[in-house]
């Protein structure tokens, strides 16, 4: 099949369960992504683009934080619209490293993996890193900071996903960690500027409530 036909039929399928996503897991986190690993791969010649661009756009159907029961999943999507096994194959491989999972992520495979993997860490970090983690918690119905919660340095993938942490939280135990884990030079670059902006907006933020103090009125 032609492959640019394959991806307009992927992408009409996946558009329909994404639109039932809240806003920090949307079209747009979709799109943003591409634009990063279509930055990043221009570094990377031996990347191939279109397992990149099948990938992006697959690669949070599965995501256990939105996944019903009914929700197609990725090899059944591509095998609906008869992508080749080999293919699915790469897809899938590529899909399966690019969670965090509370440090507890897979091993890259594959130069693409890699590429995808650091294309969804630049937008889970920097101003719209920051715009999303909110959104994330606050459609989950979580504090924005929580003083007395400790961030988890090391955890287990169920308790990564069981715990409701406050959203400052999760800048410890998530975000702030992305810029070592970089895997691509131009990823790292990338992650750099959009790391300090982070550092710098949760030190306002200190100095705005005092996060770390305890307030002499209660
Ligand atoms: P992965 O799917 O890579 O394991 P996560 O589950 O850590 O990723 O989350 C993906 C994005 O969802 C984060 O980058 C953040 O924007 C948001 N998110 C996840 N967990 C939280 C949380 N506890 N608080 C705030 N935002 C969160
Ligand atoms: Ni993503």
């Amino acid at each position: 099949m032609e492959l640019e036909q394959l991806y307009r039929k992927c992408r009409a399928t996946a558009e329909e369960i994404y639109r039932k996503f809240d806003a920090s897991h949307d079209l747009d986190h979709i799109n943003r992504v591409m634009k990063n690993a279509i930055d990043i791969s221009v570094r990377e010649p031996l990347a191939n683009e279109f397992i990149i661009k099948l990938s992006v756009l697959l690669h949070d159907i599965e995501d256990a934080k939105y996944k019903l029961e009914d929700t197609l999943s990725v090899r059944e999507i591509l095998e609906m619209h008869e992508a080749d096994e080999i293919l699915i194959d790469r897809v899938i491989a590529c899909i399966d490293s690019v969670s965090f999972s509370g440090g507890n992520e897979k091993a890259i495979t594959s130069i693409e993996g890699a590429i995808i993997r650091d294309a969804d860490r630049l937008d889970a970090i920097g101003a719209i890193g920051i715009a999303r983690a909110f959104t994330f918690g606050g459609a989950r119905g979580r504090k924005l900071y929580d003083a007395n919660e400790e961030a988890r340095a090391k955890m287990s993938e169920e308790d990564y996903r069981k715990k409701r942490t406050a959203t400052v939280t999760h800048f410890h135990e998530k975000l702030l960690l992305l810029k070592e884990l970089m895997v691509t030079a131009e990823g790292k670059r990338l992650a750099k500027e959009r790391h300090e902006f982070m550092v710098a907006f949760l030190e306002q933020l200190d100095r705005e409530i005092g996060m770390g103090k305890d307030s002499v009125w209660t």
